[in-house]
């Protein structure tokens, strides 16, 4: 374990000096050059693997696809590839995020108010939600189950007349149904990552958050980054515009009257 922590902390060191993240006054350190690396390269290979995957699983629908891959055979040619790398690839992010992704007593505890986080009438996440929520671990942890049923099956896949009819046939069906449920995951994934909770796409693209994002979504650990009380931080910003808000009000109201 200590290996793959040093790898992975020479990783993040070498890959510093590829780019850089800059962080601005108001903002917090996520996720550095490395993580954001992984994270794309895998994104990308895992729609390429399923493009490619749903021409091979129903060419009735999704024919039109084949023609990005260079027709039919290539793209049967090229499947199995794009789902190796994304596996090579995922198993890097694997060490990088696995300290980060532990199971805790604070991850049950939130995926038991599920309800609540999906009725969305609480804006702020419980003070126990650090750095990742219980939903993100389970997704995580889901992409890793998955892509190992889907590595296992597919190399079965790949090479038939070692395997034979049965092992094959059985792979047919798991590779399907854990496609499917990857599939489901990752648009509530990119919802949530998009308009679904604005700021959360400059954590992967530029590397940081506002203050503002850390203290409503994962206030342990903004707690954790600035030694700071995030309910307090979040009174004093609501009051804060309250404030600006009156005087806005005020000002144009005396604009009113002097007309
Ligand atoms: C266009 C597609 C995608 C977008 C916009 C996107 C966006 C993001 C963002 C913004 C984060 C950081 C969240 C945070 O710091 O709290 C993130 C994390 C993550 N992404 Fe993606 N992602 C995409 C595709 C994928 C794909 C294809 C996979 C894997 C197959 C993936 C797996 C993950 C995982 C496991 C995390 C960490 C836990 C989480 O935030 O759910 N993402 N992604």
């Amino acid at each position: 374990m200590t290996a793959v922590r040093r790898f992975d902390e020479k990783a993040r060191r070498g890959f510093g000096k590829l780019g850089h993240t800059t962080i601005h006054e108001g903002e917090l350190f996520r996720h550095p050059v490395y993580t954001r690396f992984l994270h794309w390269t895998s994104a990308i290979l895992f729609f390429l693997a399923l493009l490619s995957g749903l021409a091979i699983y129903s060419p009735w629908l999704f024919h039109w696809l084949t023609p990005l891959f260079g027709g039919g055979p290539t793209t049967r040619v090229l499947h199995p590839w794009f789902g190796l790398f994304f596996v090579i690839i995922y198993a890097f992010q694997f060490f990088n995020w696995l300290s980060l992704m532990r199971w805790t007593a604070a991850d049950s505890k939130w995926i038991r108010r599920l309800k609540i986080y999906i009725g969305g009438k609480e804006r702020l996440e419980p003070e126990y939600v650090g750095f990742f929520n219980g939903g993100q671990k389970l997704q995580f942890w889901e992409i890793i189950g998955g892509g190992l049923v889907l590595f296992i099956t597919g190399f079965l896949m790949w090479f038939p007349e070692i395997f034979g009819r049965i092992a094959v046939a059985i792979s047919y069906v798991l590779h399907d149904i854990s496609a499917l449920i990857m599939l489901f995951g990752i648009w509530i994934h990119i919802y949530l990552s998009t308009v679904g909770e604005p700021g959360t796409l400059e954590a992967m693209t530029r590397g940081t958050v506002t203050r503002g994002w850390a203290w409503t979504h994962h206030p342990a650990w903004y707690s954790e980054a600035t030694g700071r009380d995030p309910r307090a931080d979040h009174q004093r910003a609501v009051d804060q515009q309250k404030k600006e808000k009156e005087r806005e009000d005020r000002d144009s109201d005396l604009i009113a009257e002097s007309r």
